[in-house]
C-alpha cells in the first residue's frame, strides 16, 4: 500500500493583530496510506480542521509540505489547485453544507459539472452515487425534506463524484445521533473497501475512532503518531532473483 497524502512540518500561524497570534500548527507531520480509514482525534482547538484546511488545500502553511500522490500540493494556485481541489480531494463536513434550495441530486450532480462534465452526465454520476449511499428513493428531495443522516449522505455522495483520491472529513458525524453516526461510518467504510478511496476524519466520538484502521492524535498544533507502520511489501528486500547456473555443453 503506497503512501497517498504526507503532510511534512506544517506550521501555520493566526494574526489577531499586531502582536497577537495563535500557532495553530506547530511542526505537524504524518503520512496517509492508499485506501486507509483514518481518524484524528484531539482536544478543542488542537489544531485538527486548520490540519484538515491545509491537507486539502482549502488553506496554506507558513511552511512545510503536503504532498498528494506524491506531488507537492500546498502552494498550488489558480488551475492546478482548482483541479486538486475538484478531482484530488472530496470533503464532508459536520454541518452537511448542501445548497437549500437544490434537490439531492443536483447538489451531487453540481459538483460533476463544476468538474467539467456535461449535465448528462453530471447528472448520471450523480444518480450512481446517490445508490452507492442508498438514497436512490430520496433523489429529488431538498435537503429540508432529508434527515441528517440522509443529508450526509448526498454531501457523501457529492464528495465521491469526481472520484477523488481522498475524502476528508471534519467531524461528519459530529451533528448525528449515535445510531445515525454509525450507519455513515458504515457506509463510509464500505465505500472504502470497495472503491479503495482514502478516507481522513476528524472525530470527537471514541467509537467513531474505534471503527478506523488508526487513530491519529493531535496536540497542540503537533501531530503525535502521524507515520504508518512500515508496509512489509514496500520494505526493499533482496531481489529475488533466480540465478541460473550456467548450462556447459
Ligand atoms: N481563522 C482563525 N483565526 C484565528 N484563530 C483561529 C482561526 N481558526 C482557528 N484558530 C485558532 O487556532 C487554534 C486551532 O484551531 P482549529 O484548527 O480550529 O482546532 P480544532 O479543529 O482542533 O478545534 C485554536 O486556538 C483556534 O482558536
Ligand atoms: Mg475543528
Amino acid at each position: 500500500m503506497g503512501t497517498i497524502l504526507e503532510a511534512r512540518n506544517l506550521t501555520r500561524r493566526y494574526r489577531l493583530g499586531k502582536d497577537n497570534y495563535v500557532d495553530a500548527l506547530r511542526g505537524a507531520s504524518l503520512s496517509i496510506g492508499a485506501g486507509e480509514f483514518v481518524a484524528i482525534m484531539g482536544p478543542s482547538g488542537s489544531g485538527k480542521s486548520t490540519l484538515m484546511h491545509i491537507l486539502g488545500c482549502l488553506d496554506r502553511p507558513d511552511s512545510g509540505e503536503v504532498y498528494l500522490r506524491g506531488e507537492r500540493v500546498e502552494g498550488l494556485r489558480g488551475r492546478a489547485l482548482d483541479e486538486v481541489r475538484r478531482n484530488g480531494v472530496g470533503f464532508v463536513f459536520q454541518g452537511f453544507n448542501l445548497v437549500p434550495t437544490m434537490t439531492a441530486i443536483e447538489n451531487v450532480a453540481i459538483a460533476a459539472e463544476y468538474a467539467g462534465h456535461s449535465r448528462r452526465a453530471a447528472q448520471s454520476k450523480a444518480r450512481r452515487m446517490l445508490a452507492t449511499v442508498g438514497l436512490s428513493d430520496r433523489a429529488n428531495h431538498t435537503p429540508s425534506e432529508l434527515s441528517g443522516g440522509q443529508q450526509q449522505r448526498v454531501a457523501i455522495a457529492r464528495a465521491l463524484v469526481n472520484d477523488p483520491l481522498i475524502v476528508l472529513g471534519d467531524e461528519p458525524t459530529g451533528d448525528l445521533d449515535t445510531a445515525t453516526s454509525e450507519e455513515i461510518i458504515a457506509t463510509m467504510r464500505r465505500i472504502c473497501a470497495e472503491t479503495k478511496t482514502t478516507f481522513v476524519m476528524v472525530t470527537h466520538d471514541p467509537e467513531v475512532g474505534a471503527a478506523c484502521d488508526r487513530v491519529i492524535e493531535v496536540r497542540d498544533g503537533l501531530v503525535l503518531n502521524g507515520e504508518r507502520a512500515v508496509d512489509p511489501q514496500a520494505v526493499p528486500t533482496a531481489p529475488r532473483i533466480a540465478i541460473k547456473t550456467p548450462v556447459l555443453v
